[in-house]
């Protein structure tokens, strides 16, 4: 696997590849990856020649008090862990090559009104800065798709709505969330958990199942049942942010409708943990 650190030498290598009729899939991360990222550069590799990770901590996405500062930064062992999963060639820029001309007045990338929900109304701007960054490393690579994770299930839906919306020739794959054993999601932002809320962080995946048996089971008091799991998190020392039922597509559920996802976001001491799950109901 070929690491290049400029856009210069990403777009020599991608143009050679595409001189030679081959296809290109992108998988974009902020590294420090785990084997969530790694089963996107395996799926990656059956729907593409050419395999293509970027890592970049993108700091227009963090708010304020956010974690931009101590993301963690594994620059080593992210290459290590693509180099095994067979990935083609790793983009790894400085803030100076994707934000040239800095970032207090850059043309951007605004997320639609309905993202102003969930992880939008606790991070304001949050999406904006998912939207401008994912479209810059569209445009540098040009790939033909690009796979991201379903744990960030309002980010996916975002890309989808993007791609649509402005006309890109991208096709966006979601890929299956990965868990621990006890049910957590795999998050590079797990590694901030101390010992004791480790072993209390399964509890968010807990309250989204318990919420999903309520809809298997027939229940459609949406509100209560959310109200519900948010004051079990609460109870367990979580700061729950939301615990919130939705159609597939993040419109509002009703009660007539059988397929739902379920999210939600709490706080465990310094860090925040975002899940979700897909319930079908007959
Ligand atoms: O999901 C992530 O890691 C980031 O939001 C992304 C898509 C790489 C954009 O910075």
């Amino acid at each position: 696997m070929q690491t290049v650190h400029t856009i210069a030498a990403l777009r020599e290598q991608v143009a050679r590849w595409r001189e030679a009729g081959e296809s290109v899939a992108l998988v974009p991360t902020m590294g420090n990856l785990h084997r969530g990222h790694l089963r996107l550069v395996e799926q990656a590799r059956g729907h593409a020649r050419r395999v293509v990770a970027t890592v970049f901590v993108n700091p227009l996405q963090f708010g304020e008090g956010e974690d931009f500062g101590r993301y963690p930064r594994t620059l080593a062992e992210d290459q290590a862990r693509l180099e095994t999963a067979q990935c083609d060639l790793l983009f790894a820029p400085d803030e100076a090559q994707i934000y040239p001309d800095g970032r207090d007045d850059l043309s951007r990338v605004v997320a639609p009104r309905a993202f102003a929900e969930l992880e939008g109304a606790h991070r304001p701007g949050h999406f904006d800065g998912v939207a401008t960054v994912v479209s810059i490393l569209f445009n540098l690579v040009q790939p033909d798709i690009a796979l991201f994770g379903e744990k960030d299930y309002q980010q996916l839906q975002l890309i989808r709505r993007m791609v649509a919306d402005l006309h890109m020739p991208i096709s966006i794959v979601g890929v299956a969330t990965e868990r621990e054993d006890d049910g957590l999601a795999l998050s590079s932002r797990n590694q901030y958990l101390g010992p004791e809320q480790r072993r209390k962080a399964p509890a968010l995946h807990a309250a989204l199942s318990a919420v999903a048996a309520g809809l298997r089971g027939g229940r459609r008091d949406f509100e209560a049942l959310c109200r519900e799991q948010f004051e079990a998190l609460a109870g367990q020392g979580f700061e729950p942010q939301y615990v919130a039922i939705r159609r597939p597509d993040l419109r509002p559920s009703e009660a007539g409708d059988t397929e739902f996802v379920v999210l939600a976001a709490a706080v465990l001491g310094t860090t925040r943990l975002i899940d979700n799950l897909r319930a079908e109901a007959v």
